[in-house]
């Protein structure tokens, strides 16, 4: 059977924002002692939108690493790595680049969004950028991996991939011995495979957050408007300033969730609370149903300052002791080639190089 291991990663593109911390990384914590946990941070996705000035790219990978441990992520129970410091996961991409059909990433809505208008001029790398997360997850042949929402589309073309590849070698797999009994089996697929079918794990009040300026689009930090993102980064007079200048709609916050429905910006200020509390938004509404913005957001501001500052603060600590980060990271990059080498060595013998 296969092995429990859980895969996740964030881009080092400029700041780490409260997505990324909510829909991410604060739910990785308590899966360190749960299964066998890998996070990485995810440089070759980093190049995808065009390169980044060389420093620049290199202290950001430190601050997302910051970040992890700042966040609780611990070095004793978590592989942490950067990606391009374990080659296995460009090779692994190459040979998805051949098994993914073009078709396939043609469906992918979050090219649609970050290619923008100009698509002509997007990058070879941000449309292949699928496959390369396929072979993050599956240089590891992990079986889950915690993201975002937004994330979903590419985790079932993960899945695609495995079983495109599960089938195509299926002779070879079994030849050489170095499959495992299929644990979905079906009149359709082998008997064995190689990789899993990778399970997202998305759940919890908080799994897409929008942005604070417009309610029908994720907080993002390739987004032009600081305004619409509170930084991980950011001190308690910029997160009391963005979450007042949030949009919002005239109306008092309602006393049941159902009258969030048509409500974007209210929705996701409540769900911002629920997260950063450990409640259900009910329970939000609960407390602030019938109040107006002007109680609800200072309330909010209040908690995600005094839920963010520590973290904030250690960061900033961290980062002060370049030597420290340096040595997690490349601790963790052996811990992680020593997972991937052989994985990798059994993929070229299956395809037949
Ligand atoms: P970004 O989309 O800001 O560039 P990444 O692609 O590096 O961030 O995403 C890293 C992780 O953070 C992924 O697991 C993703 O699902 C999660 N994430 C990013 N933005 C959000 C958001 N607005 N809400 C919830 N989760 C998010
Ligand atoms: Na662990």
């Amino acid at each position: 059977a296969f092995h429990n291991r859980v895969f996740s990663g964030v881009q080092p593109t400029g700041n780490l924002h409260l997505g990324n911390y909510l829909g991410a990384v604060s739910r990785w914590v308590p899966l360190q002692d749960q299964m066998e946990t890998i996070f990485c941070v995810v440089d070759l996705h980093a190049i995808t939108a065009g390169f980044p000035d060389p420093a620049t790219l290199r202290h950001a990978t430190r601050e997302v690493t910051a970040a992890y441990l700042a966040a609780g992520i611990d070095a004793s129970k978590s592989i942490i790595f950067n990606q391009s410091q374990v080659r296995e996961h460009a090779e692994l991409a190459w040979i998805f680049n051949c098994v993914a059909r073009m078709g396939w990433l043609n469906r992918m809505t979050q090219f649609k969004e970050k290619a923008g208008k100009n698509k002509e001029n997007a990058s070879v790398g941000l449309f292949a950028y699928p496959n390369l997360m396929a072979a993050d997850i599956l240089a590891y042949r992990a079986t889950h991996v915690p993201v975002g929402d937004d994330q979903k589309q590419h985790l079932e073309l993960t899945r695609d991939i495995a079983a495109k590849f599960n089938n195509d070698f299926a002779a070879s797999i079994k030849e050489l011995g170095l499959g495992v009994p299929n644990p979905t089996p079906s009149p359709e697929t082998p008997e064995q495979v190689y990789f899993p079918l990778t399970e997202p794990m998305i759940a919890g009040p908080a799994t897409r957050i929008m942005s604070l300026r417009d309610g029908t689009k994720k907080m993002s930090k390739s987004d032009p408007s600081d305004l619409s993102r509170i930084n991980l980064t950011d001190d308690a007079d910029a997160i009391s300033k963005k979450i007042k200048k949030a949009k919002t709609d005239p109306d008092a916050l309602p006393s049941e969730t159902d009258g969030l429905k048509d409500r974007p910006e209210a929705d996701n200020l409540v769900g911002i609370y629920a997260a950063l509390a450990g409640m259900t938004k009910q329970d939000v509404l609960g407390e602030y149903g019938g109040q107006q913005f002007s109680a609800f957001k200072p309330a909010l501001s209040d908690l995600a300052v005094a839920k963010l500052s520590p973290m904030t603060d250690e960061m900033r600590r961290l980062m002060g002791d370049q030597a420290e980060i340096d040595k997690v990271l490349k601790d963790g990059a052996e811990r992680a080639s020593a997972i991937a080498e052989p994985i990798l060595k059994d993929v070229r013998r299956i395809v037949g190089f």
